[in-house]
């Protein structure tokens, strides 16, 4: 068996966010965990990050990283995740403080004594992008970066996804890195829905973290099927991020050009994927996420939740 794929998660827990934990802590060498500001305040995404990997057991590295943009207004989330980012459960105090405020410093130390780690943000590009500027090196140390945003519609706007909306300065220096990455974006994780019947997965499991996951899934199904004409459940994004790299046969992926607009009264955030059949189209820059097989990978996450839950 090939060894489990090095991975450092950098999250804005957030219910998604923190069901990507799970399956990375289950599937991946998690060498750490990075929060930053997005769907709460960094405050409350690394207090979360705190509780869930406490709930799973996960010793692996815990470090704050950016509290606001590179230069868009912070703007967070809590029309989806509720004011403390993770609503909708009864979720324990955490039991340690993160092990810096500089997130940063993290992934650049991380990347530079071990080759070839993957980076795999789901929140705003923030921490990834300040990492890339500060240490342009690590950017042949690393595999690749597999991140949840984009796509070729919007949900925050009509036009941009959430995490690109949220600091197109960081995406657009992130989508230009010039090494591997794969953008798991809306076109593909709005294929990954928690149905009531997935939902129904998780609560039969045993133990407590089962039924706290659980909880938060309806938390944030019950948003989604509120806010959209048609969605049965939540669209389980972030975790694309992350089986995209450890479970890639569930996924149809094509290599494309995507650049992020950064101006724009109404496409600010957008990524554009070159989808033109022209010969003088630019190289492909990134792997672009397009289809899952949605009963497969949602049980891989069934089976994540169950292997820290008794
Ligand atoms: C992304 O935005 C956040 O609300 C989710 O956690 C996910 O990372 C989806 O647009
Ligand atoms: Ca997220």
């Amino acid at each position: 068996m090939s060894s489990p794929i090095k991975m450092i998660l950098d999250c804005d827990p957030g219910h998604d966010d923190a069901m990507a934990l799970v399956v990375a802590a289950k599937h991946a060498d998690l060498l750490g965990v990075t929060t930053v500001a997005g769907n709460a305040p960094i405050t409350a995404t690394t207090r979360n990050a705190r509780i869930i990997l406490d709930m799973i057991g996960s010793t692996a590295p815990l470090h704050q990283g950016a509290r606001r943009p590179l230069v868009a207004e912070p703007k967070d989330a809590a029309y989806v995740h509720g004011e403390s980012g993770l609503d909708g459960a009864d979720l324990p105090e955490p039991s340690r403080p993160a092990d810096s405020e500089d997130a940063v410093q993290f992934i650049i130390d991380t990347c530079r004594k071990t080759e070839g780690i993957w980076l795999v943000p789901t929140g705003p590009l923030t921490n990834i992008a300040l990492a890339l500027r500060t240490a342009p090196d690590i950017a042949s140390k690393i595999a690749g970066i597999s991140l949840m945003g984009g796509g070729t519609f919007g949900n925050r706007t009509t036009a941009a996804e959430f995490n690109i909306w949220a600091d197109p300065e960081a995406a657009a220096m992130v989508f230009d890195y010039g090494g591997k990455l794969i953008m798991s974006g809306l076109d593909v994780t709005h294929k990954l829905q928690a149905t009531p019947e997935r939902i129904d997965k998780v609560r039969a499991l045993p133990g407590k973290l089962a039924g706290v996951l659980a909880d938060l899934f309806v938390f944030f199904s019950d948003v989604y099927v509120s806010r959209h004409d048609n969605m049965r459940g939540g669209a389980v994004h972030d975790p694309c991020a992350v089986l995209a790299l450890t479970h890639p046969q569930l996924f149809t992926m094509k290599d494309q050009h995507v650049v992020v607009e950064t101006s724009g009264e109404y496409s600010r955030g957008m990524t554009l994927v070159d989808m033109r059949g022209l010969k003088e189209r630019k190289d492909p820059n990134c792997a672009v996420v397009w289809d899952v097989d949605a009963e497969a990978a949602f049980n891989v996450i069934v089976e994540s939740i169950g292997a820290f839950s008794s």
